[in-house]
């Protein structure tokens, strides 16, 4: 099967865990739009959806699924969403598509994450794929300057502005360790927005794109 197969496997593999009458909190990627497809089927079924991007927002009302702000849920049920990299601990490097603040914070909101990802996402130790952080444009080079103190090696994400008005910094050559030490440690930065650790609220479930079909690991 090739990636996307395996992106859209896991993307209607998750509908099972839509309950009806339920806001779903949505996430943002190409794994996230295979998700809204599959739930575009139960419209009309579920109160709607809270988004964590521009993008998904636009997506989800082109299927006529009301989108609701953040503020107006208390919590979600489930909060669905890819990953640029899991480890086994379900802890993830996430914001490949600069949408990282808003998924944390839905993450946060949600009882259960659920992670979607293809096989390739998987890895022993987080850290090859580059860590973005959303930073405040004022403090990039500032901030820059901190994270070549912890061994990174940064790199301005040109022409990306993301949903808040913030840049992203990726920041390569790193081997994380101690996930949980190091999104402490990044979130400490003055400027730093947040960092596309997700180690502190890992996932609940994660779906598994494989060629041997979806694999559930909890
Ligand atoms: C966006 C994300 C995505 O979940 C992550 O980049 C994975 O994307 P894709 O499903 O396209 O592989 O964190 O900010």
């Amino acid at each position: 099967m090739t990636q996307d197969e395996l992106k859209k496997a896991v993307g209607w593999a998750a509908l099972e865990y839509v309950k009806p009458d339920t806001i779903v909190g949505v996430g943002t990627g190409s794994t996230a739009s295979h998700f809204i497809d599959a739930l575009a089927t139960m419209k009309g079924k579920i109160e709607g959806a809270v988004s964590s991007s521009e993008a998904s927002t636009a997506k989800l009302k082109s299927y006529g699924i009301p989108v609701f702000d953040c503020n107006e849920v208390d919590t979600l049920d489930i909060y669905v969403d890819g990953a640029d990299e899991i480890n086994h601990q379900m802890q993830m490097i996430k914001g490949g598509g600069a949408a990282l603040t808003r998924e944390k914070i839905i993450a946060g909101v949600a009882k259960t994450f659920i992670c979607i990802v293809d096989g390739s996402k998987q890895v022993d130790i987080l850290g090859k794929f580059p860590l973005p952080i959303e930073v405040i444009p004022m403090a990039r080079s500032y901030v820059a300057r901190e994270l070549v103190k912890l061994g990174g090696l940064p790199e301005y994400r040109e022409n990306v502005v993301t949903d808040n008005g913030n840049v992203i910094l990726d920041i390569y050559n790193l081997n994380i360790l101690d996930p949980i030490a190091l999104e402490n440690k990044i979130n400490g930065i003055p400027g730093v927005v947040t960092v596309g650790l997700f180690a502190n609220r890992g996932a609940d479930i994660v779906l598994m794109g494989t060629d041997n079909g979806v694999k559930t690991i909890k």
